[in-house]
């Protein structure tokens, strides 16, 4: 009794393996969960389900516990020792304490006891795949031997890109340039960088372009000699000395004026300064890294930015994901927070519930992993209890959605959502969700484009 639901089965659509004796049950199962989205077979024993898995591709098997002949509990062993890519979830209408613990050893991922609602059973879904996810996460950063530098948490297929191109970039003394959102880490980025390279016994100087006069940036930059301008009493060295053998972070790099440019520019080709009121040119070993969070390309496009300094800055480009494009890496963070700002007052990690997760999984992120970081560290101040709650959360984010068939929202709220939603489940994957979504990656961008205005 094999029943395909789906012919077509999109990145984004689990597939499910129900498995029961119980005609009506498997029924029942099919229809909540096919409602939901999900792609449903099934099968009416172990032996049936075991051969469909030969043949099938499966995200997910639920499976009754007692059944005649094999018992589900061969099913999960089966799955263990021959499955890498699928998690199991035991249902039981015996809900022994033993039952569920053995389910557990032998490697289920979830136990639900009967008799459950359909919430219950879509959240003991929800919680098996979002295993499943971090441990195809796991795997590819283990893969390709990929860890997070120290201070850094994330373990996103995105953030496993940006780790890798980040190891590559502390090994070598090219410039880079770290572009990304508001709050997506690109200071942090830019330190591990330096930390993790052979620059790390000397200075990583961060200068904010954005933060100085323009008519001071200059010497600030590269120093001033005695009598250059009027105040100048003594020389002072610039940041490119002080960041000697190091590395200079040059942050908000948009915002430098033409004239600067034009310097840095120089400096860059030349690896020498000269500092203000002087002729003589000093030897600098530097290494720039830039940031931004702005289309630096874009700002080229309008010669708001000159091209030839961004090609030399452009030289290994890391870009950030937006907070929202990292997949669960938004509870990991949550998590991780809520523990540093636990124990900074001597208290245990508070923990979230499932609701609250999911809440913060639906929000938007505009401030990404800065505002995440900001109202966990507001939670964690606020409030002695040991489990947050969406009550607990900031109202935007509580605010469920209209269901699916909320008839008062437009087609363009329901599609910038749909759009969303497969971006944050393919973790920013900007081709796979153009394809999950039927559309063109140029399609897509454009439809994101329009999103962001
Ligand atoms: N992957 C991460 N893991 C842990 N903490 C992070 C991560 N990314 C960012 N943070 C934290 O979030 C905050 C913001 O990060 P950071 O200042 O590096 O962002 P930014 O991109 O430079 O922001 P802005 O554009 O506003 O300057 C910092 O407190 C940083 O420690
Ligand atoms: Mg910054």
């Amino acid at each position: 009794m094999t029943r395909r639901q789906r012919t077509k089965v999109g990145d984004s659509v689990a597939r499910i393996l129900t498995v029961d004796d119980h005609p009506g049950t498997l029924e029942l199962l099919r229809r909540n969960l096919s409602a939901a989205g999900y792609s449903i077979l099934s099968a009416a024993s172990t032996p049936e389900a075991i051969e469909l898995l030969g043949r099938e591709e499966v995200e997910l098997v639920v499976t009754d516990y007692r059944m005649p002949g094999a018992s589900g509990l061969e099913l999960v062993r089966y799955v263990r020792e021959n499955l890498k890519d699928t998690v199991v979830m035991m249902i039981s209408g015996y809900a022994t304490v033993p039952g569920a613990v053995e389910a557990m050893k032998c490697g289920a991922e979830e136990y639900l006891a009967k008799p459950f609602t359909d919430d219950e059973l879509l959240q003991a879904i929800g919680r098996s795949l979002e295993q499943l996810r971090r441990r195809r996460a796991e795997r590819v950063c283990r893969a390709e031997k990929i860890v997070a530098p120290p201070g850094l948490v994330g373990e996103s297929q995105a953030m496993c890109k940006v780790f890798e191109v980040l190891s590559r970039a502390a090994r070598s003394s090219a410039t880079a340039l770290v572009s990304g959102e508001s709050g997506t880490g690109k200071e942090l980025v830019a330190r591990a960088i330096h930390y993790e390279g052979p620059r790390s016994a000397s200075p990583f100087v961060p200068v904010n372009c954005a933060g100085i006069p323009e008519s001071l940036l200059e010497s600030e930059l590269f120093g001033h000699v005695k009598g250059a301008f009027t105040g100048a009493v003594t020389s002072r060295a610039g940041f490119f000395q002080t960041a000697e053998g190091g590395t200079l972070f040059l942050d908000e790099i948009s915002e430098t004026s033409p004239a600067t440019q034009a310097k840095l520019l120089r400096v860059l080709q030349d690896k020498q300064v000269y500092m203000v009121g002087s002729s003589r040119a000093h030897k600098v070993d530097v290494r720039i890294v830039a940031a931004t969070n702005k289309d630096l390309s874009a700002l080229v496009a309008k010669e708001r930015f000159r091209q030839d300094l961004f090609f030399r800055l452009n030289v290994l480009p890391i870009a950030l994901p937006p907070l929202r494009e990292r997949g669960s890496d938004v509870f990991l963070l949550a998590n991780r927070f809520a523990a540093k700002f636990a124990e900074e007052q001597g208290r245990k990690p508070p923990r979230f519930t499932d609701r609250a997760l999911e809440a913060l999984a639906r929000y938007d992120w505009p401030g990404n992993v800065r505002e995440l970081e900001n109202i966990v560290q507001r939670l964690v101040v606020m409030n002695d209890a040991e489990t947050f709650h969406v009550a607990d959360l900031p109202a935007v984010m509580r605010r469920r959605p209209p269901r699916e068939g909320g008839l008062e929202r437009t087609l363009a709220e329901v599609e910038a959502d749909h759009i969303r939603r497969v971006l944050a489940r393919l973790e920013g994957n900007k081709s796979a969700a153009a394809r999950s979504l039927g559309i063109d990656r140029k399609t897509l961008r454009k439809k994101l484009e329009a999103l962001r205005r």
